[in-house]
């Protein structure tokens, strides 16, 4: 008897070994001291099968069994539940010195950031915002602008027609047009919009962007014209730019001027950004032509103004070093990425 006992308690101590799993173990334990099937509980029940005397000794020794089988399985318990509990923290650690994970998120279009810009430097100078039509007739993207139908300025721009008389604007200087039209001065307006043309190359797209300036009052002057460009080219290109303007033409300015920054890479000196000459290129701008003035209504002997065009993306590409103008319509993330203002 002692010796079957002694079997079950290496019987259990050997079904016990391998097992990493506290609910496993909880089987294993109902297998022996469950109240109904345990085998520690039928051993019990075979008491009835012995003689009195022998009874008393092998009760003492079946409760022996049960008594180290409860502390046996009590223990085994809270090892294994410590166990899991260690398993679980180790699984769950969390290593603060690790980087976080990066999160995406979206930018603005490098257009769309020296848009935001120049409108806000202009419209600290107390400049409103007027867009205009994309689609525009010959007459405000030509005629008034003082470019009749037989002019040879016309050749300056390759024009998208759509009718005889309807085009695809080639200017946002058409907008100056319908803002005299319809209002008298003072005037001060900023005009951002697509433009379009006939021309692609890596500097040039059939459509792009422009930011039109326009200035009417009485008493205006270039000297107006190159102070608030100073402001303007400081604020986009750095402090230490300076301006300069040398003459040009557009037909509807008189006098016509180029603005030049000077080079923001070298500050002046020479490099392959401004190809050695120390200046770039930026805007067209000039003394609104008095022909124009009249093709409106204001009259020219009364007020003067100055007006200024800037492609958009050209402004983008000089200031992000951007090679060129289809990385800015390719929409390729990896490019896109890269500029956060
Ligand atoms: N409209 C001209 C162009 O697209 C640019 C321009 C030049 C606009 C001089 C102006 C200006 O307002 O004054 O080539």
């Amino acid at each position: 008897m002692e010796e079957q006992i002694r079997r079950m308690q290496q019987e259990i101590e050997a079904a016990a070994a391998p097992i990493t799993d506290s609910k496993e173990m909880y089987l294993l334990r109902k297998q022996y001291l469950d109240n109904k099937t345990g085998k520690i509980t039928a051993l019990m029940k075979n008491m009835r099968d012995l003689s009195p005397e022998e009874r008393p000794a092998f009760g003492k020794i079946v409760n022996e069994l049960k008594q180290w089988a409860l502390e046996f399985f009590t223990a085994q318990d809270a090892r294994l539940k410590a166990e899991e509990l260690a398993r679980k923290n180790a699984a769950e650690q969390i290593d603060v010195t690790m980087p976080a994970a990066r999160q995406q998120h979206g930018a603005l279009h490098p257009n769309t950031l020296i848009v935001n810009e120049l409108i806000d430097i202009f419209v600290g100078m107390g400049f409103t915002l007027f867009e205009g039509p994309e689609i525009e007739n010959d007459y405000y993207n030509f005629t008034a602008l003082n470019t009749p139908a037989d002019h040879p300025a016309r050749d300056m721009q390759d024009t998208f027609y759509i009718t005889e008389d309807l085009l695809l604007r080639t200017q946002t200087s058409a907008g100056q047009i319908r803002v005299m039209e319809n209002a008298q001065p003072p005037i001060k307006i900023l005009s951002p919009g697509k433009v379009f043309r006939s021309d692609d190359d890596a500097t040039h797209s059939p459509m792009f962007s422009q930011m039109e300036g326009l200035v009417v009052d009485k008493g205006i002057t270039l000297c107006d014209l190159q102070g608030m460009l100073d402001v303007f080219a400081q604020r986009i290109f750095g402090q230490d730019v300076r301006t300069r303007l040398r003459p040009s033409y557009f037909p509807f300015i008189e006098p016509s001027v180029e603005v030049d920054v000077s080079c923001f890479a070298c500050g002046g000196k020479g490099c392959r950004l401004c190809k050695d000459t120390g200046w770039i290129e930026v805007l067209g701008a000039g003394m609104v032509n008095r022909h124009v003035l009249e093709n409106c209504g204001v009259d020219p002997d009364v007020y003067t103004g100055f007006t200024f065009g800037m492609g958009v993306e050209r402004i983008a590409m000089l200031k992000y070093g951007i090679p060129n103008i289809k990385l800015l319509f390719e929409s390729d993330v990896r490019v896109l990425e890269q500029f956060r203002d």
